[in-house]
């Protein structure tokens, strides 16, 4: 059984791939035992609800003290036993603490094709701008494994689409979120696999 925390910021449809992914059996032998907000704006908190999923907001709001704040989520990761760290849309940077304590563990979603668009200041819509304003004929996403950089870690998996003449932001980040809940579901279901595989 791989235990699962997803780390949040925002709306969460990520999130909710996953855990579609896990209800469905697309992902087998997983569970997700937490869901972490980085502010209790975050639309996924009302998903975790939905779900039954235990859910924590740990952010500046309740937590200035960027040690402090590591500490909780570090708290929080250990009593769930977490095997595997999904961040998923998370717009904070993790703690190198977090990162040691779960090296290798910790997976991120990018929606961009790294290592184009990548790194400090791209991050959600920005990402689809510049790809807009570098031309780009083509664009797509990246689940990669985190560590101590930014978006720097091992690649699991990318997904690639086309940009159209006519796309906007938008419409080039809702063709791009398609294939990130795809491809996260896909690195999920073979982190969870091989899992199996080695408690044969
Ligand atoms: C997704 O596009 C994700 O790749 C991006 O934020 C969006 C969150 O959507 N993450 C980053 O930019 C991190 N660098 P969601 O809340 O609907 O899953």
């Amino acid at each position: 059984m791989l235990r699962i925390s997803v780390l949040v910021s925002g709306g969460g449809t990520n999130l909710q791939a996953v855990i579609d992914g896990v209800e469905g059996g697309e992902i087998p032998c997983a569970r997700i035992v937490r869901i972490i907000a980085s502010n209790s704006r975050a639309y996924s908190l009302e998903r975790a609800k939905k779900h039954g999923i235990p859910a924590a907001v740990i952010g500046k709001e309740n937590y200035p003290d960027p040690e402090a704040r590591a500490r909780e989520i570090l708290r929080e990761l250990d009593s769930a036993q977490t095997d595997l760290v999904v961040l998923a849309g998370y717009m904070s940077i993790l703690s190198p603490d977090i990162i040691r304590a779960y090296e290798g563990r910790i997976i991120n979603i990018h929606p961009s094709l790294i290592p184009k668009y990548c790194g400090m200041g791209f991050y959600g819509k920005r990402v689809h701008e510049a790809v807009l304003a570098g031309g780009e004929k083509e664009s797509g996403a990246t689940v990669h494994y985190v560590d101590e950089g930014v978006d720097s870690g091992p690649i699991i998996l990318q997904g690639r689409v086309p940009v159209l003449a006519e796309d906007t932001a938008d419409t080039l980040a809702a063709r791009v979120l398609e294939t990130e809940h795809r491809i996260l579901v896909q690195s999920i279901r073979y982190l969870a696999e091989k899992k199996m595989e080695n408690e044969r």
